[in-house]
């Protein structure tokens, strides 16, 4: 049975004052029935972890670096996180493979170290607009699933998130029928690349314009375990409709 996420990107937002967010999300959530997951700055990592003890959510970090250590400015590493109190990381988010020319293979390596390293690894997947109408969706969703999630991944270590990205803070979702068709497509292929075990236990998250308003209907798909949700994770006064649509 997997456990249903509720999983938080803050993307580029968020300063101190934003921890009392996250407090006021984890006082309307003191024993969620799912898990609960944020992704703030990694600068805000840390003060939440220690704002956030004895809660019961979770923190991650929203990219690393493919290396453990070295001279690379202004990057950091699975293990790093892992010390300020993240337990998870988002990989190839569309925003990195977009803005920083993220190839499926380099997230792939990230996801093989971070994972080394202890951490859940969030790897998400999305096409775009034009691949939606050029070409068959399946066709990209498949390739970018099969090169960027590594050998050795498990129901503990890996999520995918499925970010359409024509979604992502547009206001636009896909239907409940393409959202399926795409989350029982990696299903079928994770069980069939890991075994059924391991394909079966391994969280799917649907993610774009997630709000409180249409969680409960992508919720009730077959195969969507959770989202990973942006603009609405800000705030706990939007989040938690979300965290509650899925308990
Ligand atoms: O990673 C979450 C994200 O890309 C979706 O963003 O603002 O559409 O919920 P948003």
């Amino acid at each position: 049975m997997r456990r249903k996420l509720a999983a938080g990107n803050w993307k580029m937002n968020g300063l101190r004052a934003g921890l009392s967010e996250m407090e006021a999300l984890a006082q309307r959530h003191p024993d969620p029935r799912v898990d609960i997951l944020l992704c703030p700055p990694a600068t805000l990592i840390a003060p939440a972890a220690q704002a956030l003890s004895g809660s019961r959510i979770a923190l991650g970090g929203q990219d690393c670096h493919a290396e453990t250590s070295g001279a690379y400015t202004g990057d950091l590493s699975a293990g790093m996180l892992l010390d300020a109190g993240a337990g998870a990381v988002i990989l190839g988010h569309s925003e990195r493979r977009a803005l920083h020319r993220e190839t499926s293979e380099e997230v792939r390596v990230k996801a093989r170290t971070a994972q080394a390293a202890g951490l859940t690894t969030v790897i998400c997947l999305g096409e775009s607009a034009f691949q939606r109408e050029a070409t068959n969706t399946l066709d990209i969703i498949g390739a970018q699933l099969s090169l960027s999630v590594p050998d050795g991944s498990t129901g503990v270590n890996l999520v995918v998130a499925y970010e359409p990205v024509w979604a992502i803070g547009s206001g636009k979702t896909p239907t409940p029928g393409e959202i399926g068709e795409v989350h029982t497509f990696i299903r079928a292929r994770l069980e069939s690349r890991f075994g059924p075990g391991v394909g079966r236990s391994v969280r799917l998250l649907y993610g774009g314009s997630v709000k409180g308003d249409n969680a409960a209907e992508i919720f009730a798909i077959p195969d969507v375990d959770g989202a990973l949700v942006g603009g609405a994770s800000l705030t706990a006064a939007d989040f938690s409709p979300i965290v509650e649509a899925l308990e």
